[in-house]
């Protein structure tokens, strides 16, 4: 188990499917790995840059179900892969990676993903890829507010607000929190630039 694994990859660690196999694009550091590796049949871990790939060989070269790939997105993604991670990356980053290669996931249980950006695009575009939200949870580290977000096979309707700002997430223990913290950033732009679209934001988050 990784000793320096962060909240947020923990809360995604913890997310996902027991005895399943995982294809993780973007691990980066390893530490994912690391920390599902006793709870999951096969970890395939995978990096499209060669600097950050050698750093993953070494950080999981001892771990014996975890398979690294140096690769583009889903490009080898298996037949027996039943659960995506995405995490660490934009929005709409990761949205072009699952779309790229939307024939191949007939196999796929499920879906996490940690947007740090246009986490609304992803909660739309991953539901028109066949996949529903059955978990969103928010982590907060070194002062920032991350969702993640886990989607199983099957389809759901939502709601604008639940697309703007989650689904159950107001039932988080951090939401109350995090509403205060996104009230007073959107404050100090919208000071700034005096646009409507941000106040009218501010009264859909205040109405939660
Ligand atoms: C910021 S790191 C996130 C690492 C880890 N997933 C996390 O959440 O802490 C993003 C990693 O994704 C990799 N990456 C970006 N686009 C990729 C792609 N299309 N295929 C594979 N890896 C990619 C980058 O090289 C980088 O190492």
């Amino acid at each position: 188990m990784a000793n320096n694994i962060s909240k947020r990859l923990q809360i995604i660690g913890d997310l996902v499917l027991p005895n399943s196999s995982v294809y993780d694009v973007g691990a980066d550091h390893g530490q994912l790995e690391q920390y599902i590796a006793s709870k999951v049949n096969k970890v395939v871990a995978v990096e499209n840059k060669k600097g950050p790939f050698e750093i993953l060989q070494k950080s999981t070269k001892n771990i014996l179900n975890c398979e690294t790939l140096l690769c583009n997105g889903l490009e080898k993604l298996c037949i027996d892969n039943d659960v995506i991670v995405v995490a660490g990356m934009g929005g709409s980053l990761i949205v072009d990676i699952l779309s790229q290669s939307k024939d191949k996931l007939q196999n796929i249980k499920q879906i996490i993903v940690d947007a740090h950006r246009d986490i609304p695009l992803v909660r739309t575009e991953v539901s028109k890829l066949g996949f529903y939200i059955n978990k969103e949870v928010i982590v907060k580290e070194k002062d920032r507010y991350y969702f993640v977000i886990s989607f199983l096979k099957g389809h759901k309707n939502y709601s604008d607000v639940e697309i703007e700002f989650g689904l159950g997430i107001i039932n988080d223990p951090l939401f109350n929190e995090y509403r205060e913290y996104e009230i007073n950033r959107l404050m100090g732009i919208y000071s700034k630039s005096k646009d409507d679209d941000i106040i009218h934001r501010i009264e859909r988050i205040k109405s939660l």
